[in-house]
């Protein structure tokens, strides 16, 4: 593969070109917003969602998605995930069914509770079948972007595309594993963020480390068990993109989620919380999705319900680990 376009120039989105401009001849960064554009061109330099490092020359800053897709083999949306169907929706008429599409935005469309390959497949199925794999795992953007080591997964139900992406896209820094089950690496993805804004508030309402380790623990078993009822596979979970990404989310600084977490535990209001924050927190939205499906599944989801009734219900955090640790006693 010589040619990558990047659709969402966020901070993951130029991460990601900076990271992968040495595996292509060119990549095509789609970014949104044209000041944006004017200024990546000029200066090299993304200072809004990833300030502090150069742009590679082989990689072209676009506004118009005609000519960010033009001529490229595969396609890497890191959009974030409410704008996952608009997005493709209007990137549709500009792809053939050679090229292979590669999602790296983590969340659950809300209202059809879909996950992001499923609405690719949903909107691009008409004109062609698509060739989809969905790529996640334990990545600060800024960490990917200075070169720290890292490892991901990329997974597809088209094992060959996978490995595909696999070697086009691993280099020095970059390490990617394969995988054959998209919905686990999905789901774990996506409901990590629920759990890290447990985290938060247990560090916000300053509990120690056994709080910790019980919020991921208790945490990732009940991710497991949506992404099992969905038809994911445990080994997954134990995986990159479920246990690796979940210590990630719950214990690094740079987790959003986590922030939004800390900041409601110090009382502040989520919408306050939220319009002081330019980038995504997806785990705001992809709490109702969450809880959504859990009772679709019919799934127990303790960690979730709790962060919805916090997020949206307005329970004071305190009151919401209070009612974690009343709940009936089990068997683990
Ligand atoms: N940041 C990370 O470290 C990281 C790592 C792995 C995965 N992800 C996932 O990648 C996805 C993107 O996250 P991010 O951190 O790059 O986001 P970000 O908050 O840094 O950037 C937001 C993005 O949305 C775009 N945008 C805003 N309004 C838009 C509109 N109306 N139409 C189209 N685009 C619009 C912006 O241009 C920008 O690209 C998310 O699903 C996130 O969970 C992020």
């Amino acid at each position: 593969m010589r040619h990558l376009a990047i659709i969402g120039g966020g901070s993951w989105g130029t991460a990601l070109a900076i990271v992968l401009a040495p595996r292509f001849e060119r990549v095509r960064l789609w970014v949104y917003e044209p000041d944006l554009v004017e200024r990546m061109r000029a200066r090299g330099e993304n200072d809004v969602y990833l300030p502090g490092f150069r742009i590679p020359d082989n990689v072209d800053v676009h506004n118009e998605l005609g000519d960010a897709l033009r001529d490229v083999e595969v396609v890497l949306g890191v959009m974030p995930s409410h704008l996952a169907r608009p997005l493709y929706r209007q990137m549709a008429p500009h792809l053939s069914p050679a090229i292979g599409l590669v999602s790296a935005t983590k969340g659950l469309e809300i209202g059809t509770l879909r996950r992001v390959s499923a609405v690719i497949s949903e909107v691009i199925g008409p004109r062609f079948p698509p060739r989809v794999a969905v790529m996640s795992g334990p990545t600060f953007a800024r960490e990917v972007a200075r070169g720290d080591p890292t490892a991901l997964v990329v997974a597809s139900l088209d094992h060959e595309f996978a490995q595909t992406v696999q070697s086009a896209f691993s280099g020095p820094t970059f390490r990617l594993y394969t995988s054959l089950d998209p919905v686990g690496v999905e789901v774990g993805g996506a409901v990590k963020n629920v759990v890290a804004i447990g985290a938060g508030v247990c560090h916000g309402l300053g509990f120690g480390s056994n709080a910790m380790a019980a919020l991921i623990t208790r945490g990732l078993a009940e991710i497991s068990r949506l992404a099992l009822a969905m038809g994911g596979h445990p080994r997954t979970l134990a995986g990159l993109a479920g246990l690796g990404d979940l210590v990630l989310t719950c214990t690094g600084e740079l987790s959003r989620n986590r922030t939004v977490g800390l900041e409601l535990a110090k009382g502040r209001g989520l919408e306050e919380i939220v319009s002081s924050m330019r980038m995504v927190a997806e785990g705001i939205k992809t709490t109702s999705a969450t809880v959504d499906l859990a009772r679709q599944y019919r799934v127990e989801m303790p960690i979730a319900e709790q962060m919805h009734a916090m997020l949206h219900l307005g329970r004071p955090p305190r009151e919401a680990i209070r009612q974690l640790m009343d709940r009936a006693l089990k068997g683990e």
